[in-house]
């Protein structure tokens, strides 16, 4: 793991900022109206626009390593399946079959050489393409061409799988979006990791709020205040906006070995916690020594569903490494519960009246930035 020129510039601002006794801040507060947490339309809107027109991560590169492997995806309400194909590439589909639109792959995950249907055994290659049927006298003049599963655009960038859930209407220049995030994705390697853990929990908050908990650390010695918040100097964060992804880089107390060294002896990774927003739901939240890929999908009003990956640079070869990670992953379990009861907490009292709008503080950089980027996807002002 090297150190890249931004880990260079995040150190140095830290330390200016702790120098002016000061930590980075907006000029203004903001105003988000809580009718964006609540309205039934509004959540469709942005299941329209952000969940369909952007990727989204949806897993880790080892799920599909081999052609043949597959998974499942249904949370997003568009059913995919996403394989690898006999000569490598990566294909995501639609999960319906072509003739009478029945569910084609009903496990979650596993090794296929080829999709047949469950309903009358329509049969389709690992490429898509529609290979037979049983009697095909019946389909006599039909063009089978036409009749090849539909394809999503899906990537394996950065060792991660990401798909766009809807047929897109124009080429998609996936690395022009991801270009600002790229030299430290690229730095973490997450390719050759492994997923230690994956699990996925639904939540009776808007998938805003889930959101909202990942980006800023104004909350952390508050909510946190016998897990997480030790292990970071408070409300002490920098921000860089590439609109619409952001960088969060979280200083942990440590930090104070590396003052007064000359830079060429500085490393990054072990003294801070760096949460990158990927736009539209999507964070690769950098820690010492593992990375968590979450991704965040709203199901209703109200309600979303968390989905998680820890990765590991390893799978863990010793009974030292696997205690030391499981212990980690309990940890984690527990500090995102804290979030996520105050999440729940926040969204019963939204119909109250208490308040019409939310107050985002100087402080809370990551929340102006990702609602603005919201805000300009929804309006049309922001396309990939
Ligand atoms: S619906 Fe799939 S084969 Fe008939
Ligand atoms: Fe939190």
């Amino acid at each position: 793991m090297t150190i890249t020129t931004e880990d260079r510039k995040v150190i140095r601002e830290v330390f200016e900022l702790m120098e002016k006794k000061t930590t980075h801040m907006l000029p203004e507060v903001m105003v988000n109206p809580v009718t964006k947490y609540t309205s039934a339309e509004q959540v469709q809107k942005e299941i329209d626009v952000l969940f369909r027109k952007f990727p989204l991560i949806l897993g880790h590169i080892s799920q599909v390593a081999e052609p043949g492997d597959f998974f499942t995806h249904d949370t997003t309400g568009v059913p995919i399946l996403v394989t690898r194909t006999q000569s490598g590439e990566l294909k995501a589909y639609l999960n319906v079959c072509r003739h009478r639109g029945a569910r084609l792959q009903n496990e979650p995950c596993g090794k296929a050489r080829t999709f047949s249907c469950p309903y009358h055994s329509w049969t389709y290659g690992l490429d898509g393409k529609l290979r037979g049927m049983p009697h095909p006298a019946g389909f006599e003049g039909v063009d089978r061409s036409q009749l090849g599963l539909v394809e999503l655009p899906a990537w394996e960038r950065f060792g991660l799988i990401w798909v766009m859930p809807s047929v897109p209407d124009h080429e998609i220049d996936i690395d022009a979006w991801l270009a600002p995030m790229a030299e430290q994705l690229t730095n973490l390697d997450l390719g050759s990791h492994f997923v230690f853990r994956k699990w996925e929990l639904p939540k009776n908050m808007s998938w805003r709020l889930l959101l909202e908990g990942f980006q800023e650390s104004y909350h952390f010695c508050h909510a946190h205040s016998t897990t997480a918040c030790a292990g970071y100097l408070d409300n002490q964060s920098v921000h860089y906006n590439y609109g619409p992804h952001v960088r969060h880089s979280l200083p942990q107390p440590n930090i104070e070995a590396l003052r007064g060294k000359p830079e060429e002896e500085w490393d990054y990774r072990p003294y801070f916690l760096t949460q990158n927003y990927l736009f539209p739901a999507n964070f690769v939240q950098v820690q010492n020594d593992h990375v968590y890929i979450h991704t965040v999908i709203p199901t209703g009003t109200g309600t979303c569903v968390f989905q998680c990956m820890m990765l590991t640079p390893e799978e863990p070869k010793s009974e030292k490494a696997l205690k030391y990670y499981t212990k980690n992953y309990d940890l984690i379990r527990i500090v995102f519960e804290e979030d996520f009861v105050i999440g729940e907490g926040i969204q019963k009292g939204l119909n109250s009246g208490a308040n019409t709008g939310f107050t985002f503080g100087k402080y809370e950089c990551g929340l102006q930035f990702g609602q603005n980027a919201i805000d300009a996807a929804l309006e049309g002002r922001l396309k990939i």
